[in-house]
């Protein structure tokens, strides 16, 4: 893993904007991989900016997103499938066709992993995919205990996942219970991965992903056999890592 420590978020938006816009330029069918959450919308706004200026077009790019809730649609402003489209693809020139998120109400669980799963397919790898890391090690929607080999699914949100999300909800009830996720099979497939953490509250599962166990407890462990991640986190998020084994910090940027 390739370790980019920034200043802060603003810089982490810009680094991660230019590691993908780069990938963008360099092949313009590329399939990108998507993530919401507050981490990456720093970075999407960088992309607006690029596709302004004329440096970057999605014109050939394939998109797929990592999840969605259960229970709302795309019309709802919590769905994740809204949050890209204000955030990301309502500003750039994505062809809708492109775009490729879990219909978070499709209550046929096995029609809508398997057609999700074939789409993973026939995409073929994802060049490159933006993650961004949950309090308890989740990546995407797959929380701490789920199999390493899983493919696309339907997750039960954990107490944590409810908790850290009820931000963007009126309340904590209205934080849907479950959601579609793209499995880590998937993710691990991808052939780069980009993931970006930010401020002091992530400092401690940056650490124990980083330098602990690789098990389903925490599953963004399984990214340290990935041979092409690249970590670009700001200063509070490394906190624990660089006090606690600065040497290692040292050798993982120097790989
Ligand atoms: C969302 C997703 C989640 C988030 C994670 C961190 O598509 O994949 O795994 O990346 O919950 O969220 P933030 O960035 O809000 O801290």
């Amino acid at each position: 893993m390739k370790i980019l420590e920034v200043k802060d978020y603003s810089e982490l938006s810009k680094v991660a904007a230019e590691i993908f816009a780069a990938e963008i330029i360099h092949n313009p069918k590329i399939v990108l991989g998507f993530a919401t959450g507050s981490t990456p919308i720093g970075m999407y706004q960088e992309l607006i900016k690029k596709y302004n200026s004329g440096i970057i077009s999605f014109e050939e790019c394939q998109s797929i997103n990592l999840d969605e809730y259960c229970g709302i649609g795309k019309d709802n402003k919590q769905s994740y499938t809204y949050f890209m489209h204000e955030k990301l693809f309502s500003k750039i020139d994505i062809k809708e066709k492109n775009i490729y998120i879990p219909n978070g109400l499709n209550e046929n669980i096995k029609e809508e992993c398997d057609r999700y799963d074939k789409i993973i397919k026939e995409l073929g790898k994802i060049d490159i995919q933006i993650l961004g890391i949950g309090n308890n090690g989740h990546i995407g929607f797959n929380e701490p205990g789920t199999k390493f080999s899983g493919n696309t699914t339907q997750v039960k949100l954990t107490a944590n996942t409810i908790e850290a999300n009820k931000r963007f909800f009126d309340k904590k009830e209205e934080v849907p219970k479950k959601a579609y996720t793209m499995g880590i099979k998937g993710v691990m497939n991808s052939k780069k991965i980009l993931l970006l953490a930010s401020g002091i509250n992530k400092s401690n599962i940056v650490y124990k992903m980083i330098t602990g166990d690789i098990t389903p407890t925490i599953p963004a462990s399984i990214l340290q056999l990935h041979p092409n991640v690249i970590l670009v986190a700001d200063e509070e998020a490394l906190k624990k890592l660089k006090s606690a084994f600065p040497e290692k910090i040292k050798k993982i940027n120097e790989k």
